[in-house]
């Protein structure tokens, strides 16, 4: 069975972007793949978050991946700094990364920006690490958002480069895996490109139907379409967004012939959006609180998750500490 790795950051609460755009993903491949999901605290370290908090954040994400419906039966959920042979593989795998790709990974352009006084090695080596978390499952496919592409790219060339350099066919290219046919970018609702929690523009899972509805009706719009069948503004094409991924096909028809005949009221798009995004996070929501609540079930899922992620690890660190010359 083909292996599927994928992870997030636990920096606060899963959000719609996450949810659409990859934990939706993980539920749906469990089925059919070899999956494993894990917790990328190493990686949130880059924005130097607090120690208290490191504990408690990851028990929250793995709460609301539970919530969402990933089986740990199926699929081994593990804190990424439980698994300490990441960090062989992420050294081997910066002796053969290189400056000038690494200052050019468009996130790390844009954290460097946003954050100047903290530009640090593991932020320019963030790529590496990932390529690291995919590699050592020798994983085939990875659900990710649209954001994600140029670090997948990353990961690509770091296993080409391996076994080009080493002359073996040992790490398959790891794939990105879409829900639908393409990359997917949940926009923010602020008229800012996406949604995403620098942004400061989200919808969470643990938001209640209230504070859902009050976000979407919020939505920037603009004075309503013009001229029939034309073109919609990048503002009002996420709202379209939210009722492609989140509403039934009819309900987008509907308001795709709407905006055509120039009849469409955004009152009344925004209250079909923010309902069909109530019925979809209230359940999450619901099973959010009761796992949370139970945290001895939180860390025995990570324990089991972090013993099947360390096997997977373990029997490629061999290998590789053996193709490097390690003997
Ligand atoms: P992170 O934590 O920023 O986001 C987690 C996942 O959510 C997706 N995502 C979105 N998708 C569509 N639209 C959005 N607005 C949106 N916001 C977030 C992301 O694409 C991602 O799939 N580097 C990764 C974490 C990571 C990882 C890995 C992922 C570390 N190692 C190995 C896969 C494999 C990150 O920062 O994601």
């Amino acid at each position: 069975m083909e292996k599927v790795v994928s992870g997030i950051r636990p920096t606060g609460n899963l959000h719609l972007g996450n949810y659409f755009g990859a934990v939706r993903s993980f539920v749906q491949m469990q089925d059919e793949y070899d999956c494993m999901f894990f917790i990328a605290d190493w990686h949130s370290l880059t924005t130097h978050p607090k120690p208290e908090n490191i504990q408690q954040s990851a028990r929250t994400i793995l709460a609301e991946y539970l919530a969402c419906g990933i089986d740990p039966q199926r699929a081994p959920i593990y804190v990424q700094s439980d698994v300490k042979e990441t960090l062989e593989l992420y050294l081997f795998l910066n002796m053969n990364a290189y400056l000038g790709e690494l200052e050019r990974v468009t996130t790390f352009k844009e954290k460097a920006r946003k954050q100047p006084d903290n530009v640090n090695a593991g932020l320019l080596t963030y790529p590496t690490l990932m390529a690291a978390d995919i590699l050592q499952h020798r994983a085939a496919k990875v659900p990710v958002g649209k954001d994600q592409e140029q670090n997948m790219e990353m990961a690509r060339k770091c296993a080409r480069r391996f076994n080009h350099i080493y002359g073996v066919d040992f790490f398959p290219e790891p794939q990105n895996f879409y829900f639908s046919e393409k990359a997917l970018k949940v926009p923010g609702l602020d008229g800012s490109g996406k949604m995403g929690k620098s942004e400061g523009n989200c919808i969470y899972l643990r938001d209640d139907d209230k504070t859902i509805t009050k976000k979407v009706m919020k939505a920037v719009t603009d004075s309503g379409p013009q001229e029939p069948n034309s073109q919609r503004p990048e503002v009002i094409e996420n709202l379209f967004t939210f009722l492609r991924i989140a509403s039934s096909e009819d309900t987008y028809q509907y308001f795709d012939e709407k905006w055509n005949d120039c009849t469409l009221r955004y009152g009344d798009l925004k209250k079909q959006i923010a309902a069909d995004l109530c019925a979809i996070v209230a359940p999450i929501r619901q099973r959010i609180e009761d796992y949370s609540a139970d945290t001895a079930l939180l860390d025995r899922i990570a324990r089991e998750g972090a013993d099947r992620a360390r096997e997977s690890a373990t029997a490629t660190l061999r290998e590789v500490r053996r193709i490097v010359g390690f003997r």
